[in-house]
């Protein structure tokens, strides 16, 4: 039986302790990405505030800079995480975690097959979503990336996660074996040329989800997902249209992020 491990420090629900991330955001709606330090002081355009004065209080407070600021303190999710951390690749944007680990099925307890770590935004919301009981293997070529992707995941859960193994090495060359998994999700610039690999890994019935930012991509790659016996295939955009609110006007943002990506899914088929 697997122990449930504590939660990572990012979502402990107790009070901020030494070395916990925090968020301020101002009543601009400014944000700040801050690892509270003991002993520590933050420094904004409207005076300091020393990290003490946050940690062994609860999230959701508000505190006070030494020149009047007022900033909301709160615990990051992973979407405030992932845009502030330091990239190594371009990331799955926050809004896209729904369709690719929905669309690939995946919920707590699975074993997941990453392709392209990168920056290590996909790994943080796909090892929330499994779990301590799931376990996430990543592959990633360069090593740059995946000390960077690595990095990163430890800093959003303060360590590195037991249940997640980093592989260095092509995706169509270093997965010899019989391991198998019941997901897989692809971010890499040519995703139909891991899939032979990905097929042969998956359980039947399982899903792959590959994120392309572009239709050309999209388009090889469902051709590829025909001839490797996947079936179900589909592709979707998310598209997030944030609203303004305040008192009688209510509409839509001036501003909103156009693109980021298609996510594809397909399921193995039993042959
Ligand atoms: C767009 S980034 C992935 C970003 C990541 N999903 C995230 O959310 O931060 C693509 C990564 O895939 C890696 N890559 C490309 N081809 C690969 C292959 N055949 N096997 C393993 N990794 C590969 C690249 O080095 C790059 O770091």
């Amino acid at each position: 039986m697997n122990t449930p491990l504590a939660p990572p420090p990012a979502l402990e629900p107790g009070p901020f302790g030494d070395g916990d991330l925090c968020l301020f955001i101002d009543s601009r709606r400014r944000r700040y990405l801050v690892r509270l330090q003991s002993g520590a002081t933050f420094h904004t355009h409207a005076g300091t505030l020393a990290h003490d004065e946050v940690i062994g209080r609860f999230p959701g407070m508000t505190v006070t800079t030494s020149h009047g600021l007022s900033l909301l303190a709160l615990r990051p999710r992973p979407k405030d995480y992932v845009l502030e951390m330091r990239r190594a690749a371009q990331v799955v944007y926050p809004k896209d975690y729904g369709a690719i680990l929905g669309g690939a099925g995946v919920v707590p307890g699975m074993k997941v097959l990453e392709i392209g770590l990168g920056s290590g935004s996909l790994a943080i919301a796909t090892l929330l979503a499994i779990g301590s009981s799931g376990r996430l293997v990543s592959i990633e070529t360069r090593w740059d990336h995946a000390e960077r992707g690595t990095a990163n995941v430890a800093g959003y859960f303060g360590t590195s996660p037991d249940n997640h193994s980093v592989i260095v090495g092509d995706a169509t060359r270093c997965l010899g074996g019989s391991a198998t998994f019941d997901a897989c999700l692809v971010d890499i610039a040519e995703p139909w040329r891991v899939l032979a690999v990905v097929h042969r890994l998956l359980r039947p019935g399982r899903y792959v989800a590959c994120y392309s930012p572009s239709t050309t991509q999209v388009a090889r790659t469902v051709e590829e997902m025909r001839r490797q016996y996947f079936g179900a295939i589909e592709t979707v955009e998310v598209i997030e249209r944030p609203w303004h609110i305040e008192g009688q006007s209510v509409r839509p943002q001036h501003r909103m992020v156009g693109h980021t990506g298609f996510v594809t899914v397909g399921a193995k088929l039993a042959l």
